[in-house]
């Protein structure tokens, strides 16, 4: 087996801010990468930004903002996001850098070169949310219009000179591919559905955009920009250096081990790359996962539903371990999961501060009291034999379990471990022996046994939860750290005795689950089931004892108030007292809202104006016209409605509180 292991994950649009789906596939690749490096391999990890398309271009321009700087400002915020949650990558690539660029160009024009790549017309349906074009046949008819299937939104014919990969020629050699190496697509049922795609039929894909400028450059045509997905793609090799001189590895990590992925991008990384690579004449990389997608309450996230989980209400209520044990325990990798924050601090209450670090309080403190810290070496007899056979199995098992992505399995095969070992405390009841000095050596044995069981699993746990297990590791006396410890070497007995090292520290302590979800439910983070959203809730009396007219700060944090930017504004025909408006609250799409001022303004005076947005008011209709939200208006003297008018500095999308 080669030494290298090159693991990558999707580089993330900067179109918006990361949110818990992003976080997830950077977690699980980090995890991977600490996991392997411990098993002797020589990982590379890769992750970044994918910051061209004319959806960016478009952000940018509504942000009132230069494009670069759009960028520059979101890709820090995928950067900040491994720094809060203590994720390393070995490149972090972004499309923008020029070295890219100029790998990207190598591509396109190698499969040029290779008479892969022709020029024709083409005509289409495109997403620019997606970024990809649907056919008459893909998209979904809403009266005349045609809109994405993915997300509602109304396609744009586009109508321009392309260039095209000839995809339709690859459609054999794919099939051939898939069938000589299945483990080529996981999970199985994947790659299934990735066979059933390719055998319909595959039409050629226009690879170069005549109407996105923001873009890589066709190489001799800068007329042309290159589709963005032939662009992102090539990441993967050009952050080792292809067609540039800035990276290098590519002759040392190509082709990549795992190509990490959410499933709803399956299909440019299973038929489009490899496609591209066999055009090019490059080895195909080994194995593309396709992970499931959090949801929330039921439904995708999405900013517009509110329903999107921050990773800055994450890491500011809870640890990093506690996120990822979560990630990784509640769902199994493949399928999809909701999040919710109650099963969030069930979990963490039950199962790693009474489970794990239950465990580890209650050895280490008799330890120090008991032992005076001294740590016994663990021994083999047979009071301690189904421990030592649980451990035995529970290694191996586990280690399959990780290679086979099976997260919330391999945790549940620890945990089996865990309980075993409760088992035998119970048994051996060292709390009492504690107290009967004649029986010192019985003590020890039961401790020894516990701290062993303890020293295996914070070796196996690292890369799942590092800072804890590297916490454990200190406590237990242990020289070095978890991260250069090979689980596969795992022996029983296999560290000596020795001083604990230093005070006892809870690795995870309890968390009030009524307390910290009233708060999150204040801060707007989290909604009670049964609660319906703030614009929707019946309006009910005050609460016994409030005075008539008087709110919670609850209440009022259901308000969702942002600060949005006037796009169009026109007059609506037999209504003297309304404006349509378009409003750009920093989501994908500008909002319709309708608003009574005419009155008091002229449509084309509100355009480019900052106004103050109630966005979570359920949907009204008026005069047959959608209103998806409301402004804030003041009364004047004269009785017209008046504007509250948001800061200059502050984004679309802004929270007002
Ligand atoms: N830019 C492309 C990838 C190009 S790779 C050459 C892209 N970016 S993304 O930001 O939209 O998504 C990045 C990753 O996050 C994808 O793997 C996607 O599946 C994952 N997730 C985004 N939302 C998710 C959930 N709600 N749940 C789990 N993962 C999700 O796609």
């Amino acid at each position: 087996m080669s030494s290298t292991f090159y693991l990558t994950t999707p580089i993330y649009y900067v179109n918006a801010p990361p949110h818990l789906g992003h976080l997830y596939t950077t977690v699980v690749g980090d995890c991977l990468r600490r996991h392997f490096t411990q098993r002797g391999r020589d990982v590379f990890f890769l992750t970044g930004t994918d910051e061209h398309g004319r959806n960016i271009e478009k952000a940018a321009q509504s942000a009132g903002i230069p494009t670069q700087q759009h960028v520059d400002q979101t890709a820090a915020k995928f950067q900040q996001m491994l720094v809060d949650f203590s994720l390393e990558s070995s490149r972090f690539i972004r499309t923008t850098d020029p070295a890219h660029k100029a790998g990207a160009q190598k591509l396109f024009q190698t499969l040029k070169d290779n008479g892969h790549i022709y020029k024709g017309q083409y005509d289409g349906l495109y997403c620019v949310a997606c970024n990809q074009y649907y056919t008459e046949r893909e998209a979904v008819s809403q009266g005349d219009e045609k809109t994405c299937p993915v997300h509602g939104l109304a396609l744009e014919r586009v109508k321009e000179e392309s260039y095209f990969f000839r995809l339709s020629a690859f459609q054999q050699p794919l099939l051939e591919h898939y069938r000589k190496h299945p483990e080529f697509i996981r999970p199985e049922g994947r790659l299934n559905e990735v066979i059933a795609f390719v055998s319909g039929g595959l039409e050629d894909l226009s690879v170069s955009r005549t109407s996105v400028r923001w873009g890589i450059p066709v190489p001799g045509d800068p007329s042309h920009t290159l589709y963005v997905w032939l662009d992102a793609l090539s990441n993967y090799i050009t952050a080792l250096g292809y067609g540039n001189e800035e990276y290098d590895g590519f002759q040392k990590y190509w082709p990549a081990n795992l190509h990490l992925v959410g499933k709803d991008i399956l299909r440019f990384h299973t038929v489009y790359w490899p496609a591209f690579l066999m055009g090019a004449g490059l080895e195909l990389p080994r194995q593309v996962y396709a992970h499931g997608m959090w949801i929330s309450g039921g439904r995708k996230m999405s900013k517009t539903l509110g329903n999107v989980i921050n990773i800055h209400a994450l890491r500011k209520h809870f640890s990093v371990d506690a996120v990822r044990y979560f990630i990784f325990r509640e769902k199994s990798f493949g399928d999809d999961s909701d999040f919710n924050y109650p099963a969030f601090i069930r979990r963490y209450n039950g199962e790693l501060a009474a489970g794990i670090g239950n465990l580890s309080s209650r050895t280490l403190t008799l330890v120090q009291s008991s032992l005076g810290g001294k740590v016994p070496q663990a021994g083999a007899d047979a009071d301690n034999e189904k421990v030592r056979a649980v451990a035995r199995e529970v290694k191996e098992e586990f280690l399959a379990q990780m290679e086979q992505l099976e997260f919330n399995v391999a945790l549940q095969s620890a945990w089996r471990l865990i309980s075993e070992t409760d088992q035998y405390l119970q048994a051996t009841k060292p709390w009492a022996l504690a107290k009967e000095p004649s029986r010192i050596a019985e003590l020890e044995k039961s401790l020894g046994t516990a701290a062993e069981v303890l020293r295996h699993l914070a070796v196996m746990l690292y890369p799942l939860m590092p800072q804890s297990m590297e916490s454990l590791w200190g406590q237990l006396g242990l020289a070095g750290s978890p991260s250069r410890e090979n689980p596969e070497r795992l022996e029983w007995g296999g560290a000596g005795a020795r001083a604990m090292g230093g005070a006892v520290a809870a690795l995870f302590q309890r968390y009030n689950e009524k307390e910290v979800l009233a708060t999150l439910q204040a801060e707007g983070e989290y909604r009670p089931e049964g609660v319906p959203p703030a614009a929707e809730a019946p309006k009910a009396p005050p609460e016994g004892g409030a005075e008539a007219g008087v709110i919670s700060i609850d209440d009022f944090m259901k308000v969702d108030l942002r600060v949005g930017i006037v796009k169009t504004a026109d007059r609506v025909q037999g209504a003297d007292k309304l404006l349509k408006l378009e409003v750009d609250l920093g989501e994908e799409q500008p909002r319709q809202i309708l608003a009574g001022i005419a009155m008091a303004y002229a449509p084309q005076e509100l355009v480019g104006r900052r106004v103050v947005v109630v966005a979570n008011l359920a949907p009204r209709k008026m005069r047959g016209l959608e209103s998806r939200g409301m402004l804030l208006a003041a009364t004047g003297e004269d009785g017209k409605p008046a504007l509250v008018v948001p800061p200059e500095n502050v984004p679309p999308g802004a929270k007002v509180r």
